[in-house]
């Protein structure tokens, strides 16, 4: 039986909760965005579904910024958390319960979890070293301190490996430890901690990534973790801000605090708690969400993959809570080509990009279509323009206006008669593809089905000529009309999970009922009301003086903040302003481009095609490796490629990909490389090409 969305039981999707620390830029929109529009999209499904999220109080990210300023961190959070509670519904993110980990459901939640895990035996307690600051007379906790990371040698703070290789670093494990306080060296001493046995989880883990859905960097790099060898977590900091550890000493009061990565993702279920207490357990029940059979989807940035796939699920099961059957895991944002960094004000601000008067629609619409839930999204005033001037205001716009407006001026709303067949039938198709869409957590793929189906009204009104038919067939210039307003109504409803404001401008302009927001997909085929009034145009061009006036406003600030005493040093204020940790790089993260330039010729020499593959399998022995098979027209090539770990192998045979085909043989592991897959990044994001290039064509 299938399990496609929509699903009998329901849903919940959550969103890598913010620290409440700072500004919101589009970094984090990004990730908040996309999790909005693809729990509308399950909406429009059908699927019941909840949107939950909260503000993370806890923990150093919001204690140090605190302290920097002087305040009480509780004073500190609680503004920001504010202050997020009305940003986000400027975005059109309507969440059904925004929380925060510092609030009584989470507090008790969290405790209650604890106990049940210490009972439950998976909770014990260890002497460790952790670092200490003597000047200072405090313990350093996570961003309390600074120094190597031990796997990758990169500078790393106390608890990850925030410029390097991401990974979760434990109290002690830091190398050459700093303290952040006084700048001076730090000692470690002699603590005892509690500790969660995520090493006892390992093979529930293995069994629940594989049956795990969402973006395949969610379930491969976790693979790996565990291949390697899963290490107990330490559960328990030395600090005051916090949850405590539901223990008590012998003065009745706990010294220990938990690890704000314990209470922050219960804040998942907390909040889903209290939208439920709300709206009551009839219509929502949060228990047969979370300890059932309920469907639960994390949207989350990628750097937060280990908490959200290992650490998380094993204190689930440890609790006896359900399983989260996606986590979408999304790629980094750049500016402009260059790494987003709060520190050198190379960020598009929530605050800033309304106070410039652009409809949040569009945004929305951008980052949803252009990364998606998991590609890198690169940012520039440039493509905003030119995706918003293409494809909402000169694709969608035009027609919605074009046929409104035609329909109005000859007919006062929607002709008589029925959608002919073949219309009926594009705009199924377009249904289908939405639904498959969701179904691979894909917003691009709901943005596209939409947009595609307006450009199909565009050549069809184009085609049809209805202008011309008015006088010489009204019959037939009527089905046309018919036919348009049909489209324009059914692109306004598979669009309206990424542009719901502008989707209800159209379903007014069509004199319709209610909200878009609750119709179903099939409501796309209902026929409209007989009469709606003059249509406007619900999209506006932006113009080239208006970009470049923006293009000259960033580039200003970035040389400001540079010359505002040396950015580059100021790693730790990219901290200060919010933290971008859920979903971008905050540094200038690109390998420098090479002086040496080459000729034609030897760019003729490279014998690059487009191919596809055909097989994929893992190397045995090999970590790393996987031997594909691969057809370029002339031959399928052998060739080895380190994607084992970065992609799902059973997806890829039907991909096209890129290959260099004159590349030297070589053997690894015993098996013979004929050949070179190019990709990019750290995730091997395969290269292909994006039209109808024949497999085997040269790359020129
Ligand atoms: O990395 C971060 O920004 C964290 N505040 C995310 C927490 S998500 C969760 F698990 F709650
Ligand atoms: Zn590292």
């Amino acid at each position: 039986m299938s399990n496609d969305f929509p699903t009998e039981t329901p849903a919940v999707v959550t969103c890598g909760l913010p620290y409440a620390n700072g500004d919101l830029h589009i970094g984090h929109l990004r990730g908040y965005i996309g999790a909005d529009a693809f729990n509308r999209a399950l909406e429009t499904l059908g699927q019941q579904s909840a949107y939950v999220c909260g503000s993370d109080m806890h923990g150093t990210p919001v204690a140090v910024n605190a302290e920097q300023e002087g305040v009480d961190p509780e004073d500190f959070a609680l503004e920001w958390h504010e202050q997020y509670e009305e940003t986000f519904p400027q975005f059109n993110v309507e969440f059904d319960n925004y929380g925060h980990t510092h609030d009584e459901t989470n507090t008790e939640l969290t405790q209650d979890i604890v106990r049940t895990l210490d009972e439950e035996g998976y909770i014990y307690e260890k002497e460790i070293q952790v670092a200490y600051d003597p000047e200072a007379d405090q313990y350093l906790p996570d961003r309390y301190v600074e120094g190597t990371c031990p796997y990758c040698g990169a500078k790393a703070r106390g608890d990850e490996c925030d410029e390097g290789c991401q990974r979760h670093l434990e109290p002690g494990e830091v190398e050459d430890p700093t303290s952040t306080i006084t700048g001076n060296p730090a000692e470690y001493r002699d603590r005892t901690h509690k500790f969660f046995e995520v090493s006892e989880f390992a093979d529930y883990l293995t069994e629940f990534l594989d049956g795990l859905e969402g973006t395949s960097n969610a379930r491969n790099q976790p693979r790996q973790w565990i291949e390697d060898g899963l290490q107990d977590w330490c559960i328990t900091r030395d600090m005051d801000w916090g949850i405590d550890y539901p223990e008590t000493d012998s003065d009745g009061e706990s010294d220990l605090v938990l690890y704000v990565w314990v209470d922050a993702p219960i804040e998942y279920i907390s909040s889903t708690k209290q939208y439920s207490e709300r709206v009551g357990t009839e219509e929502y029940d949060w228990e047969q969400v979370w300890r059932d059979d309920g469907e639960i989807v994390h949207v989350i940035g990628r750097d937060i993959i280990q908490h959200h796939t290992i650490f998380w699920p094993a204190m689930l099961e440890g609790a006896g809570y359900t399983a989260p059957r996606g986590v979408a895991a999304t790629g980094f944002i750049t500016i402009n080509g260059k790494g987003l960094s709060t520190s050198r004000n190379r960020a598009i601000w929530a605050k800033e990009y309304l106070e410039e008067g652009f409809h949040p629609d569009l945004l929305r619409y951008y980052l949803t279509t252009t990364g998606g839930l998991q590609q890198d999204v690169d940012f520039s005033w440039d493509a905003f323009q030119e995706k918003v001037n293409g494809e909402l205001v000169g694709t969608v716009g035009n027609f919605w206006y074009r046929s409104l407006l035609f329909a109005y001026r000859n007919y006062e709303g929607t002709p008589e008669a029925d959608v002919s067949e073949a219309v009926r039938e594009r705009i199924e198709g377009a249904i289908g593809d939405v639904r498959e869409s969701v179904n691979d957590y894909s917003t691009r793929g709901v943005g596209q089905a939409a947009v595609q189906l307006a450009q199909f009204g565009n050549e069809y009104i184009q085609r049809n000529e209805p202008w011309k038919l008015t006088d010489e067939n009204p019959e037939e210039a009527a089905q046309v009309i018919r036919d348009c307003v049909q489209i324009a109504k059914a692109v306004g409803v598979l669009l309206e999970p990424i542009v719901p404001d502008k989707a209800q401008g159209l379903w007014e302009q069509l004199g319709e009922e209610g909200e878009i927001a609750d119709a179903h997909l099939e409501d796309a085929l209902e026929a409209p009301p007989r009469t709606f009034d003059e249509p406007g145009e619900l999209f506006a061009k932006i113009e080239d003086d208006r970009v470049a006036e923006l293009n000259e406003k960033l580039e200003a600030r970035v040389e400001a903040a540079s010359d505002d005493g040396d950015a580059d040093e100021e790693t730790e204020s990219d901290d200060t302003a919010a933290d971008e940790s859920t979903s971008m790089a905050d540094t200038d993260d690109l390998e420098p481009l090479l002086e040496d330039r080459i000729g034609f010729k030897d760019f003729q020499d490279l014998d690059i095609r487009v191919g596809r593959i055909e097989d994929a399998e893992g190397i045995e022995g090999a970590d790393d490796l996987a031997r594909l098979e691969v057809d370029i027209g002339f031959e399928t090539r052998q060739v080895v490629a380190g994607i084992k770990q970065l992609h799902d192998l059973e997806e890829l045979p039907g991909q096209k990909c890129v290959l260099l085909a004159n590349m030297e043989p070589a053997e690894l592991f015993g098996v013979e490389s004929n050949g070179m897959i190019l990709a990019a990044g750290d995730e091997a994001d395969l290269l292909t090409t994006h039209d109808d290039a024949a497999i085997g064509e040269k790359i020129r």
